[in-house]
């Protein structure tokens, strides 16, 4: 056996990290589910997440039409990565932003919040098999889902493993210059 191959208790270990990352997402859905759908539905339909008491580097998960929503601030390092990145060396050159017409490109730009180059706000399902990825892992810096090996860059998109697409950028807006509002 490749001896670089996560054992199962690497997996079980990484398996915990992530659901610990998404900790307040996974408290949120059991109560969810206990609702009418149609109710649950509209609580759900938009999320609104005041980000003012966030610094560089730091990142969340909330929770938004019962999936996670990766939303972080990134350090001018994890821009210059993203940004030096060949749009020729992505294996998906989609953008995969809801904001943007469906064949927008992958360049760093379209994946970041408009005009706020430091934000990223992205569905937080791995596009191989919909596992959630670890943060600030894996080997572009970005990050990693633990179920088959998928590594995602600083900017979400996918660069190594089975995953096909980059993660998804869902419909959002900062309504205020620290307030984003999802869905
Ligand atoms: Fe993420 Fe398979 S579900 S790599």
């Amino acid at each position: 056996m490749d001896s670089s191959e996560p054992t199962r208790r690497d997996f079980m270990y990484l398996a915990t990290g992530a659901f610990g990352a998404v900790g307040v997402a996974a408290v949120a859905w059991p109560f969810i589910d206990q609702m009418n759908p149609d109710a649950a539905a509209l609580a759900l339909a938009t999320t609104e997440v005041d980000v003012s008491s966030m610094a560089p580097g730091q990142s969340i998960t909330v929770s938004w039409r019962g999936k996670p929503v990766f939303i972080r601030y990134r350090t001018e390092k994890e821009i210059t990565e993203a940004k030096d990145v060949p749009l020729g060396d992505l294996k998906d050159p989609i953008a995969r932003n809801e904001n943007l017409p469906s064949d927008a490109p992958a360049t760093d730009a379209n994946r970041a919040a408009e005009g706020k180059e430091p934000w990223l706000v992205m569905v937080g399902i791995c596009t191989h098999l919909g596992c959630v990825p670890i943060g600030e892992a894996g080997e572009y810096d970005g990050w990693f889902c633990p179920c088959h090996g998928s590594s995602y860059d600083t900017a979400g998109r996918i660069r190594k493993g089975p995953a096909p697409e980059n993660l998804l950028v869902p419909t959002y807006a900062f309504t205020a210059d620290t307030v984003i509002r999802i869905g």
